[in-house]
Parts: C-alpha cells; structure tokens; sequence
C-alpha cells in the first residue's frame, strides 16, 4: 500500500488511541489527546536541541514516538525509543511505517535499560514518565547512567504545586506564605487511582522538586520552565562524587565505599 491520502487515513484510523498529534507527509495529524505540537514549542524555548547530526538520542517513555520522529528529522544519527509497551499498542508502528522511519523502538521499562545493552546517548528525552512511577530517583539515576558525559536530558512531569496550593489555600494561608511552601520540596503521593482516575499515577513533584530531583541523580539545570500543571527542566550529566557515593550507599554496592 502507498502512502497517499486515503492509505494514510485508512492506517491511522486502524489505530484505537493515539496519544500525541503527530504530522504525517499528506499534512494530516494524528487525533492524539496530547497538545503534541504545543509541548514542544515549550521544550524548543528551553533549548531541545535544533541539529542532532551525529547524535545518539534516547526516548524513554515515547508512546507513539512524536519526539524521537522529530529527533530523526533533526539528523540524529540513531534513535532508540523505549516504552514498555508494544509499538502496535500504541500509535509507534504505524506513525513509523508511514514516515518510514528508522527510530528503532525497543520494549523495555525505565528501571532495566542499561548502557550494556544500549550504549550511551548525547540526547535523552524523558518527558511525561515519571509521575507514573512507583520509584522516580530510582529511575533517573538508571537514566542518568544512559547518558554520555555532558550529555542533554529532557525531564518533564505533572507537577503537584497547584494542587498543594488548592488545599492549603482551605486553611487561609497568605500569599507569602504560599510562597514560602514553593520553595519547599514536595511530593504528593496519589494512592491508587485518586490522580484523573488512573492508577499508574503515583508521585508528583512541586516544581522545586522538580528541580532538585533531577540535580541528586547529577543532572545538573540548565534551563527549567513552569507550564500550568507540568514542569520540564533541561538538564546537562555532570558526574558529582558525593551525590554518587549516596546512590551507591542507597543501591547497597557502595557499602564499602569510603
Ligand atoms: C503519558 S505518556 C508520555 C508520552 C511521551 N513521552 C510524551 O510525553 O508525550 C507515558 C508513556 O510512558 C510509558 N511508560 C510508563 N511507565 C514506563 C516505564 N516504567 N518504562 C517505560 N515506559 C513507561 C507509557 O507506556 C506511555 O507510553
């Protein structure tokens, strides 16, 4: 089958949910839920990276693969696209077919990929992911071992502070001290489904959390930005002894480290 209009439309439409709005060679878009195109107006301001010839780039969470796509068509030299579920459950293999890319897609969570199977990357994009995890430093330190030294991560999330703010604005709290709360490091737990009736989410960070999450698993903030109930923060892999020698203690193979 070609790939004109109406072959287009016939395979997209063969897909039950797409999640992101992804542009396909007719001019046609994906009917993803995800506002693809306006999420990444916001990642461009942080500084995504324009040119990725010769670039390793890695997308851990990718859904139906609307960032590694871009990644591609920006030059990168290889595009490996990790989600744990199969490609044909979600959009990835038919959006692959008709770009006729080559991202190569990989099923595989979070908490296993390992340099050892995989390499290491010059670019990593984890957006979207980690509010659905039971255990997020756990896996931004995994994520943090992917990446090349001074290697580009991409964090996003749902961040908790408009909630936080909601419940403690019950108890007639002021302004300043509503300020005084953002520079705290909180999470917010969601028990079972109480986060949009979906049980996969588990954890949000505020947008300080945010932050310094990302900076104990030694990514250290480039650029960060607030927008409505998510946070993204661009991050460049430093190597920190100190915050190493803590993982280590916490993963039980550091201790005997001095
Ligand atoms: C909300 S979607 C985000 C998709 C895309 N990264 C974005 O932000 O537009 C979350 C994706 O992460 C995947 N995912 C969730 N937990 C994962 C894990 N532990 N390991 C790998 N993929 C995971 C889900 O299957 C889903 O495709």
């Amino acid at each position: 089958m070609t790939n004109d209009k109406q072959s287009i439309k016939e395979k997209v439409s063969s897909v039950l949910h797409w999640y992101h709005q992804i542009t396909m060679p007719d001019g046609s878009v994906t009917p993803g839920l995800n506002k693809s195109a306006a999420t990444m107006a916001v990642y461009e301001k942080l500084g995504f990276p324009t040119d990725l010839r010769g670039k390793r780039v890695l997308d851990v969470g990718c859904a139906d693969g609307y960032y590694s796509f871009i990644c591609e068509q920006r030059g990168a030299e290889e595009v490996i696209a990790v989600d744990y579920r199969q490609p044909t459950a979600s959009g990835f293999s038919v959006a692959a077919s008709i770009l006729e890319s080559n991202v190569k897609h990989v099923v595989d969570n979070v908490y296993d990929i390992s340099p050892e199977k995989y390499g290491k990357f010059d670019f990593i994009i984890f957006v979207g992911v980690l509010y659905h995890l039971r255990n997020p430093l756990f896996a931004l330190d995994n994520l943090r071992k992917m990446a090349k030294p001074n290697a580009t991560v991409l964090v996003e999330s749902h961040i908790a502070d408009d909630e936080i703010h909601e419940t403690l604005r019950c108890e007639d709290l002021t302004e300043a001290q509503m300020n005084a709360i953002n520079k705290i490091s909180l999470w917010k737990f969601y028990y079972a489904n109480t986060l949009n009736n979906d049980a996969s989410n588990k954890w949000a960070p505020n947008f300080k959390a945010l932050g310094e999450v990302c900076k104990e698993a030694q990514l250290e903030i480039v650029a960060q930005e607030k927008f409505g109930s998510r946070g993204a923060v661009l991050c460049k892999a430093i190597s920190d002894n100190a915050l190493e020698h803590s993982r280590k203690m916490d993963s039980a193979t550091g201790l005997n480290v001095a």
